[in-house]
């Protein structure tokens, strides 16, 4: 960063100007992990969208190169939008994609590499068949809501299967089409899933989880003590939300169990800013990646400003809670070879409104974590049962409004005197019949300057403060505070752009603004050294 561009980040992966949206196509191919990505070459705005492209060897350092897929045939000259990638047989890579064509409609188009043993794959043709599906009036696909394909999976018969988002009439489904040799697709009666009016479903995602460990799987591995993932990026709301369910591959059915498509009670990767996320299966380490778009919470002038738009989120491992209610999420263990200068506190009580300075790190490039003990449980706050909203209350209940159990947490992103400050806490209610741990990550205070989108985030996280320690864990990028409960069980993006929070003027702090102390036995904290991330 400079002192011109405060707010480009050291670790998470942005390109060096112009507008970046989804994540596509992840994978890895001759231990190369590739990340492309939707890209407008001219600006800091939408705009036409090319495939922009990136390999690492260890999803931490990037090299750029150039573009994989542009529009040039009918059916993409208005644009090349998401898809994803899919390993064929005999490890031979393929990507669908949404082209844009002449006409504005949505269709799928397949690309291959033109040359397999260039483990970078620069090249790649787009074939002669396509488009291979598109809106027709017999199939009653609408043609400007029909995107974004899955990674394809094999079913029992030996066929491909992959999944479309789409809707009509505002009810939202993933389509399903199946093809022999991955060039004819032929769409199935039924959607894999719908849901009444949940409006267009973006970037579908679904892929299975074991049961039985905390461990990645191939895309078309099934069976009992397997578990299905389905994802949808809900452009209404702009969140992604999933579903735990049970998928039949042979009647090619899902049916969810935990969490739900609807944007009122559904579980959510981040209670923060992430949208557009797909994962892929990491052969090499045996484990499922997510990777995901963090869009700005400034204004589209101070896009034009600065020259560029959104970053990506550092990619994280996903697996099965052991409750099998929920998922787990944790930043790629490689990220934490960019830590530096690691600062302990001594175990220590924090008593009620104290705050403490973490001194001896880069504040605004650092990560962070902690864990709390509250020892008497009895005087936590009533939880009025209307609060069922987590945002609503982290909002109401903002890092300033004192309780008795919390707000406890960090100050990040903070300015010397604290007139800029992220705050990223909780506060335990007592619930009906149990503790109830909310975790907030609260920018009302973020910066001075009021352009910007400074809206509370929230979670309910699935710990029990009787039996265990309250952890978080915060990743911090000069513009960007990600944060980790409980271990990854609830997780909030942010975006921030302090005006005196900048660089060396950037404090970190934890604190207590409880009337009961709090047991701090473990904080560690490091500076992040920069990252190769373009
Ligand atoms: C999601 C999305 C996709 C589309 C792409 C276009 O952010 O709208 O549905 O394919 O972005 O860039």
């Amino acid at each position: 960063t400079s002192a011109m561009q405060p707010y480009r980040t050291s670790y998470h992966f942005q390109p060096p100007s112009n507008w970046m949206n989804d994540p596509n196509g992840p994978m890895i191919y001759k231990g190369i992990y590739h990340l492309f990505y939707q890209y407008n070459l001219l600006g800091p705005v939408p705009g036409h969208k090319v495939w922009a492209h990136s390999t690492s060897t260890d999803l931490v350092n990037w090299t750029p190169h150039v573009p994989a897929i542009v529009p040039s045939e009918e059916y993409d000259v208005n644009g090349c939008w998401s898809g994803s990638a899919t390993i064929l047989q005999e490890h031979k890579p393929a990507i669908l994609y949404t082209g844009v064509n002449r006409q504005n409609q949505q269709v799928q188009n397949l690309a291959v590499p033109k040359n397999l043993s260039d483990p970078y794959l620069i090249e790649w043709v787009k074939s002669p068949q396509n488009p291979l599906m598109e809106p027709t009036a017999m199939n009653m696909i609408s043609p400007d809501s029909f995107r974004d394909p899955t990674t394809a999976w094999v079913g029992p018969d030996g066929g491909w299967r992959v999944i479309i988002g789409s809707q009509s009439n505002r009810t939202g489904m993933a389509i399903s089409y199946r093809s022999e040799d991955f060039v004819n697709w032929t769409k199935a009666e039924h959607p894999l899933y719908s849901a009444n009016d949940t409006g267009m479903w973006e970037c579908p995602d679904f892929f299975p989880v074991s049961a039985q460990a905390p461990v990645g799987l191939d895309t078309s591995i099934n069976g009992p003590n397997v578990k299905h993932v389905l994802k949808v990026s809900l452009s209404d709301s702009q969140h992604d939300y999933y579903t735990i369910g049970t998928y039949n591959s042979v009647t090619d059915t899902y049916v969810p169990v935990e969490g739900s498509v609807d944007s009122n009670s559904g579980l959510r990767y981040d209670y923060g800013k992430y949208y557009a996320s797909k994962t892929f299966f990491d052969s090499k380490n045996n484990r499922r990646i997510l990777w995901a778009w963090i869009n700005e919470s400034s204004s589209a002038d101070d896009d034009i400003n600065k020259g560029w738009s959104g970053i990506q989120a550092i990619p994280r491992t996903l697996w099965l809670d052991k409750s099998g209610k929920q998922l787990v999420q944790w930043p790629i263990l490689e990220i934490e070879k960019l830590r530096t200068n690691q600062v302990d506190l001594p175990n220590q009580l924090i008593e009620g409104g104290a705050i403490l300075e973490v001194s001896g790190i880069t504040a605004a490039q650092a990560d962070v974590e902690v864990s709390f003990e509250v020892k008497e449980l009895e005087k936590a706050e009533v939880l009025d049962p209307t609060w069922t909203d987590p945002q609503m209350l982290c909002s109401r209940k903002g890092a300033s409004v004192k309780g008795s159990l919390g707000p406890f947490g960090l100050l990040v992103m903070a300015s010397k005197g604290l007139q800029e400050y992220t705050a990223v806490f909780f506060r335990i209610f007592k619930g009906q019949n149990k503790y109830v741990v909310l975790m907030c990550s609260d920018q009302s205070r973020s910066s001075i300057n009021n352009s910007n989108d400074k809206t509370t985030y929230g979670a309910f996280l699935d710990v029990d403060p009787l039996h265990e320690k309250l952890s978080l864990r915060t990743l911090i990028d000069h513009s960007i505070v990600e944060s980790f409960g409980g271990g990854g069980k609830s997780c909030i993006t942010a975006r921030v752009y302090p005006v005196l929070a900048v660089d060396d003027g950037t404090h970190l702090h934890v604190f207590n603004n409880g009337a009961e102390s709090v047991g701090v036995p473990k904080l560690s904290a490091w500076s992040m050294k920069k990252a190769r991330i373009n």
